[in-house]
């Protein structure tokens, strides 16, 4: 019998699952007392890594002072007006202003809405047309569902958010093509600058710049989605500064708080926030019970603080060369069919005789946690406090069983 608990993303049948009980740094142990390595920061998000006093006495503080309080007209609380100063100064593009809710999912949708609300603020209210790539991911509610580009994702759960469509994830062509016959009807491209839940896959080389011109030609906005790729990943606070591209709308969420809390948020840059602002009697009708909830705020306070002190956005960059150079040396090996990735999070491309799934269960028996995707790929985006020692366990672990 499975048990009362409805998983996400699992076979509602399944009844046995590994119970995490217990972490620090960039281990967690189960149940039985298995240590693992978490090659995955769980699902790309534990930063700074587990066990973390500091945020857990911050929540503890926060939450006796007041655990929550909401932030619709007219309130506000410090910790949220505090998290929204500290990153409007990390934001990658400037003069912009944060909004906040409870995960990435709300922040594609929010965005999304967003992006479709400026343009009518601005004048332009025939602009609705949202266009997202195939191998995208975008969270699971309905904005983002639309705009999801992995088709099992989508399977059965339509109709979708209309005026919502895909294109082929490199095709610039493709989509210069679909953006001149909709020039100006166009809202905003939103597109996650390295594709991460697909199975990891860096932009070609220019493709962003042509976005980013692109949706000047036709007065689009370029709406990034750094749910994973922000707060440090790729060796700078976001995709944005790393690939030199300035978006008018980023997502955020994850790395934020490395998941001591829930948290998610919107950076609106100066183009959809000078349309939001234009008309003093507009009102902003979007909002999560829980936007600027204190205890999330000051978990995420903490966390920059902590990634600061410790060096780890540029840490990320010594991770990534450890992890990429033992999965090219696998490649070279023959072990692997090659490697895929940037900064530090990195992708095993499997061989057409290799399953991954079979791979991944037997690494977690030998106590390293990766995740698979289809059967072709394995992924790694580790806690950025990871000791060489730790990536050298995932690399050899990988070598013996795909090696075997
Ligand atoms: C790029 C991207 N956007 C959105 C999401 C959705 O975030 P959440 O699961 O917090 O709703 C994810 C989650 O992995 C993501 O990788």
């Amino acid at each position: 019998m499975p048990s009362a608990f409805l998983h996400p993303f699992a076979k509602p049948t399944r009844e046995s699952f590994v119970r995490i009980v217990r972490g620090e740094g960039a281990l967690v142990w189960d149940s039985d007392g298995n240590e693992l390595v978490d090659g995955m920061a769980s699902l790309w998000y534990c930063a700074v890594g587990h066990g973390r006093d500091e945020i857990a006495d911050a929540i503890s503080a926060q939450a006796r002072v007041i655990a929550a309080y909401s932030c619709f007209d007219p309130f506000t609380n410090d910790p949220a007006e505090q998290l929204a100063t500290e990153l409007h100064g990390i934001a990658p593009m400037d003069d912009s202003r944060v909004f906040l809710c409870c995960s990435g999912s709300e922040a594609v949708d929010t965005a999304m809405k967003l992006a479709r609300i400026a343009h009518v603020q601005a004048g332009q209210p025939q602009r609705k047309l949202i266009i997202s790539r195939t191998r995208g991911y975008h969270g699971v509610n309905y904005g983002g569902t639309s705009a999801q580009g992995i088709a099992p994702n989508r399977e059965n759960f339509g109709p979708f958010v209309a005026d919502v469509v895909q294109v082929p994830a490199d095709d610039v062509e493709g989509l210069a093509s679909l953006m001149a016959q909709h020039s100006d009807t166009i809202a905003a491209v939103l597109t996650e600058p390295v594709q991460g839940a697909a199975g990891i896959y860096p932009p070609e080389e220019g493709y962003l710049q042509s976005l980013r011109k692109l949706c000047d030609q036709h007065g689009a906005y370029l709406i990034f989605d750094e749910v994973i790729t922000g707060y440090g990943r790729l060796g700078s606070w976001f995709a944005a500064h790393h690939f030199g591209v300035r978006p008018d709308l980023v997502t955020f969420a994850k790395g934020v708080t490395s998941g001591y809390q829930p948290l998610g948020g919107v950076f609106v840059g100066p183009g959809p926030r000078a349309a939001l602002e234009r008309d003093p009697d507009f009102f902003l009708r979007h909002g999560f019970t829980y936007s600027g909830h204190p205890v999330a705020c000051v978990a995420a306070l903490t966390n920059l603080a902590i990634m600061r002190r410790e060096g780890l956005v540029e840490r990320a960059l010594h991770v990534g060369a450890q992890l990429s150079g033992g999965l090219r040396s696998l490649a070279a090996d023959g072990v692997i069919d090659h490697t895929r990735g940037e900064g530090a999070m990195w992708a095993a491309g499997l061989r057409p005789d290799q399953n991954a799934m079979a791979i991944r269960d037997e690494m977690l028996r030998r106590g390293v946690i990766c995740r698979a995707i289809n059967t072709d790929t394995l992924t790694f985006c580790p806690p950025l406090v990871i000791t060489d020692d730790q990536v050298g366990r995932i690399v050899d672990t990988l070598a013996a069983v795909a090696g075997a």
